[in-house]
């Protein structure tokens, strides 16, 4: 190597990486620490109990690769959605489907749009890409979607993320259809939360081929831990992400447990309709006390607190974000945007946990009372 070797590797990397900065994921405590995990929007109950048996059939297996196209659990997919399996593939995560996206429709000269604030990693796919990125600014924090200024930007590829995160607020399908039939780029809808809603955009599949949904089972089908999403689209569309996927992109284990969970219909809506139960009991207390909310269409909700007084806005929501989490309490706070700076954002946990979580809360308020 004839270049000096104190500047390796800084000197070899790619132009997007020199300034790349990488996504910071919600905090996950080690198993010693006991806390309660409302940051991250996982799912409080485990998974179906029928994903033990096919997994332990699946370790059997494990010396023979998996079907490199994950063919019977997209055929399981397909058919929840009355699809065909040409309209669907399968990823590690959602997170990967939405970095297939980037990679089939971004570079240098194709940008990327997103809401702002939405999710974050949409960022940092295009950073890693090369690609320019367009943010979108709500005009108020009602989170209503900008439609025009999103039709009219100039992005190739745009990120949709319904509902909404981090406010939790559902877009309706004729506003999502005026959008999918008005831009002209791929249009992915993120619908990470969209099984915790009353609307979903998949009627749109069937009359635009520029649209994608990305749908994860990290939410309502309780498996963060194992990494299945999915995409929803035109088959010309899913061919073009199949040739940037991974060939094994999912193990067998992973495409086993995927397939049992999905299949086991009755739990996933027994557990669903636990936390929308949670959903509406929080929410009324946190009404009852005056605090603002957005209605949620997801399993977590965006409030701003009030203290004793009845005062809310950053210093606030910071003090109980800070508060919570020294009583083992662990939930969301964005200081970065002036839209969610007086906000903080809670997941749906056990009754339990949420219970401990309003006692919680009156104790903070208590406490600023004496002060
Ligand atoms: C809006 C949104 N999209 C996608 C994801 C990623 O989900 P997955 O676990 O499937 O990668 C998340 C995770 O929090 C999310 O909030």
């Amino acid at each position: 190597m004839t270049e000096d070797k104190e500047s390796f590797p800084q000197n070899f990397l790619s132009d997007p990486l020199r300034q790349h900065k990488p996504y910071i994921p919600g905090e996950q405590p080690s198993s010693a620490e006991r806390t309660i995990k409302l940051n991250t929007n996982e799912n409080p109950y485990p998974p179906s109990p029928s994903v033990g048996d096919k997994a332990a059939e699946e370790i059997k297996k494990l010396n023979l690769y998996p079907n490199p196209k994950s063919n019977q659990l997209r055929k399981v997919i397909a058919s929840l959605h009355q699809i065909s399996m040409e309209q669907v593939i399968v990823g590690n995560g959602s997170d990967d489907l939405l970095n297939l996206c980037v990679r089939a429709f971004a570079d240098s000269n194709r940008s990327v749009g997103m809401l702002d604030p939405s999710y974050s990693l949409y960022e940092v796919l295009a950073s890693i890409q090369g690609a320019q990125l367009i943010r979108i600014p709500f005009a108020s924090d009602d989170f209503e979607l900008p439609l025009k200024k999103v039709t009219n930007c100039s992005a190739n590829l745009f990120f949709l993320t319904s509902p909404h995160a981090p406010s939790g607020r559902a877009y309706q399908l004729e506003l999502l259809d005026s959008v999918a039939g008005n831009f002209n780029g791929v249009l992915v809808i993120d619908e990470a939360y969209a099984d915790f809603a009353q609307q979903n955009a998949i009627p749109l599949l069937a009359k635009y081929p520029n649209v994608i949904i990305t749908r994860t089972l990290s939410k309502s089908y309780s498996l963060a831990g194992l990494r299945v999403g999915y995409a929803m689209g035109n088959p010309s569309v899913i061919q073009v992400l199949d040739r940037a996927r991974e060939v094994y992109n999912l193990d067998r284990i992973a495409q086993a447990i995927a397939q049992a969970a999905l299949e086991d219909q009755k739990y996933f809506k027994e557990t669903k309709q636990k936390i929308i139960e949670s959903r509406i009991w929080i929410s009324d207390i946190f009404a009852e006390w005056g605090w603002r909310m957005i209605p949620s269409a997801t399993n977590f909700i965006f409030c701003k607190p009030l203290d004793h007084s009845g005062t809310g806005g950053a210093q606030i929501a910071n003090s109980l974000y800070s508060f919570l989490s020294t009583q083992g309490i662990l939930v969301r706070y964005f200081p970065q945007n002036k839209l969610t700076e007086s906000y903080i954002r809670i997941s749906i946990g056990m009754p339990e946990e949420m219970s401990m979580l309003v006692s919680k809360i009156k104790e903070w308020q208590h406490q600023g009372q004496l002060k």
